[in-house]
């Protein structure tokens, strides 16, 4: 089994992006058995398919490699690096070019989508990242993709690509790609912003006090929460009662997600409890669980050499697993 997944990267990584996803990646990795191996890079090529500004994009990408470790990302057990130092993504895609047909791509549907309705205006990489996205997974050989709903058609359209190309340019007994299979990523929690529970916590928002930040002290952490927006009410004892109170559902929702309990489960223990009760057990838990990983993240920030020397490492050793099927495309083309 070998799993490749690519992560946009972002920065001012807050609550939503480690239980919402960072989370996700670290028990894929803590699934493997022996033999098996994750790659996880950060898609930095595929950023530069919409308008990007570059020194964010470095910014977003060393910090999103750095939250990535800092959540558990081992990086002697899974191979974690950045698409743009690994030539052979772009590389392949081009070779994939020639087999991907324009028809293909035009049913994709989030090219419709991302361009909307300019789409004489939109990159020609938007278009064809698809392609890119072929090439991200099929270089590796990769076995099972983890995909979301909105991703599931950007694999089968690799593994038609991958069957053209092998049907087209190898012989049967030796085909030059494996067909990823897609895999299901575990359910992850969403995370409403602390002002209103109802929009989700974003870095977009222009307050930080309506989210929790990976790199927030203990202090900043404990001052958020207490200023949480909540109301009057003790909690109730069943999911139902917190129906129509989204701020109070999405606290229980946060403290359940530390705790890898349900909703239901925290009612049982907090139900009738008030907020006074509650909000500084939350604050607790969460700095708990974040204080180690805050500690690491800004560590790891602070220090660019050692952050570029395990994206480095991972590159070299994507390059390695990736070369004898890049050289067998080459030769399969004819090139
Ligand atoms: P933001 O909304 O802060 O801009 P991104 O869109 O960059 O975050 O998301 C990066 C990853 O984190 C995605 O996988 C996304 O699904 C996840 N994510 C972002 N915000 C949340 C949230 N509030 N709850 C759960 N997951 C989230
Ligand atoms: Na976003």
């Amino acid at each position: 089994m070998r799993v490749v997944s690519g992560i946009q990267p972002t920065g001012n990584l807050h609550l939503g992006n480690y239980l919402g996803a960072i989370r996700n990646w670290v028990r894929m990795q803590d699934e493997m058995g022996e033999g098996e191996q994750c790659l996880f890079f950060l898609a930095d090529l595929h950023a530069i398919s919409m308008p990007h500004d570059p020194a964010e994009l470095r910014r977003a990408t060393l910090e999103m490699a750095a939250a990535l470790v800092a959540c558990g990302i081992d990086p002697s057990r899974s191979v974690l690096f950045n698409q743009a130092q690994v030539p052979a993504h772009a590389e392949l895609q081009w070779l994939l070019n020639g087999t991907a047909r324009m028809g293909w791509l035009n049913r994709m549907t989030q090219f419709k989508d991302k361009s909307g309705k300019n789409r004489e205006g939109a990159s020609a990489a938007l278009f064809t990242y698809p392609v890119l996205q072929a090439a991200d997974v099929l270089l590796y050989q990769a076995t099972h993709v983890p995909v979301g709903e909105d991703q599931k058609q950007h694999l089968e359209l690799a593994r038609d690509i991958a069957q053209k190309f092998n049907n087209d340019f190898a012989s049967e007994d030796a085909p030059v790609f494996t067909l990823p299979d897609p895999i299901s990523p575990p359910k992850a929690a969403r995370i409403m912003n602390l002002r209103d529970g109802t929009k989700k916590m974003s870095k977009s928002d222009p307050s930080e006090m309506s989210r929790i930040e990976l790199a927030d002290s203990p202090d900043e952490v404990m001052k958020k929460i207490k200023k949480a927006k909540t109301d009057p009410e003790p909690l109730p004892s069943e999911e139902k009662g917190l129906e129509d109170r989204p701020e109070a559902l999405n606290l229980v929702t946060i403290y359940a997600a530390l705790t890898d309990a349900s909703v239901e489960d925290v009612l049982k223990d907090f139900g009738g409890e008030g907020f006074g009760k509650f909000k500084p057990a939350l604050g607790e838990l969460l700095v708990e669980t974040l204080r180690p990983i805050s500690e690491r993240f800004t560590a790891l920030l602070d220090d660019r050499e050692a952050l570029d020397a395990i994206l480095a490492r991972g590159a070299s050793q994507a390059r390695e697993i990736g070369r004898p099927t890049l050289e067998a495309a080459y030769t399969a083309l004819g090139l």
